[in-house]
């Protein structure tokens, strides 16, 4: 069986302050460990100061395009070049909030490979389309846009989030086995076109994970770490979600 890396990542979205950087750096710098990769994504403007602080950084969106007449965007060659190494595409605020596309999406995951940067594919079902039962139509789509613009090689450099969107900052998380299925379901449509590259591919859930059910979920086979919310901003919080990842590779 080939290894897959554990991950979990932090998304702060729309919160923090340089006071939290340094809290949350003392704290993950202590729980840091070689079997796992823990990643924060914090607002723009405080990621020269998460990096300074040593913990890998991420952004959470990236201009689609090469540099230009777009006022507020931000370049991914800029962030590759403040020494950031992941960026989060397709969040499903940014999908709903901002309209981004399956398109777009795939154009930003596509841009941020272009300069080294890897990208974090967030996927996942609205509550509408989970009663319906189109959670596997939804996600299919959500890949295929990806895949059919760049070929299932693009996703060896990549992570993917599954994060049910009735889930995320609602404390309703999925059940460890919900979750596990659509995990699987992923895994098993990507290892139709490439089982290698499938079953090395880190898989992470998202949506009110915390430090109460984080264990259970990654304890799971097809689910790799976590995409953190709300939870990341607390050190105890968070230290204690990565060591709950520890040991379940
Ligand atoms: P949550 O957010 O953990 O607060 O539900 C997860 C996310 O949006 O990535």
């Amino acid at each position: 069986m080939i290894a897959r890396k554990t991950m979990v990542a932090g998304n702060w979205k729309m919160n923090g302050s340089l006071a939290l950087v340094e809290q949350l750096a003392d704290a993950i710098n202590n729980v840091k460990s070689s079997e796992i990769d823990i990643v924060l994504f914090p607002p723009f403007p405080l990621v020269s100061a998460m990096i300074a602080s040593g913990v890998t950084t991420g952004t959470q969106t990236v201009s689609e395009n090469t540099p230009g007449a777009f006022t507020g965007e931000v370049d991914a060659q800029l962030i590759k070049e403040l020494g950031a190494q992941y960026v989060l595409v397709g969040h499903s605020e940014r999908r709903s909030i901002y309209h981004e596309s399956n398109d777009t999406v795939a154009a930003k995951f596509a841009r941020a490979q272009q300069v080294g940067l890897t990208p974090i594919l967030c996927v996942g079902e609205s509550e509408t389309e989970q009663a319906n039962g189109e959670t596997e139509q939804v996600v299919a789509a959500q890949l295929d846009a990806v895949i059919d613009k760049l070929g299932v090689a693009a996703l060896k450099d990549s992570v993917i989030a599954y994060e049910p969107v009735w889930a995320i900052g609602t404390g309703k998380t999925a059940s460890p086995e919900q979750a596990q299925h659509v995990h699987k379901f992923i895994r098993d449509k990507i290892a139709k076109l490439n089982s290698d590259l499938a079953q090395g591919l880190t898989i992470l859930y998202g949506g009110s994970v915390n430090e109460k059910n984080s264990e259970l979920l990654f304890a799971q086979t097809d689910i790799d770490g976590g995409l953190i919310g709300g939870a990341s901003l607390k050190a105890d919080s968070f230290t204690a979600i990565c060591n709950s990842a520890k040991g379940t590779v």
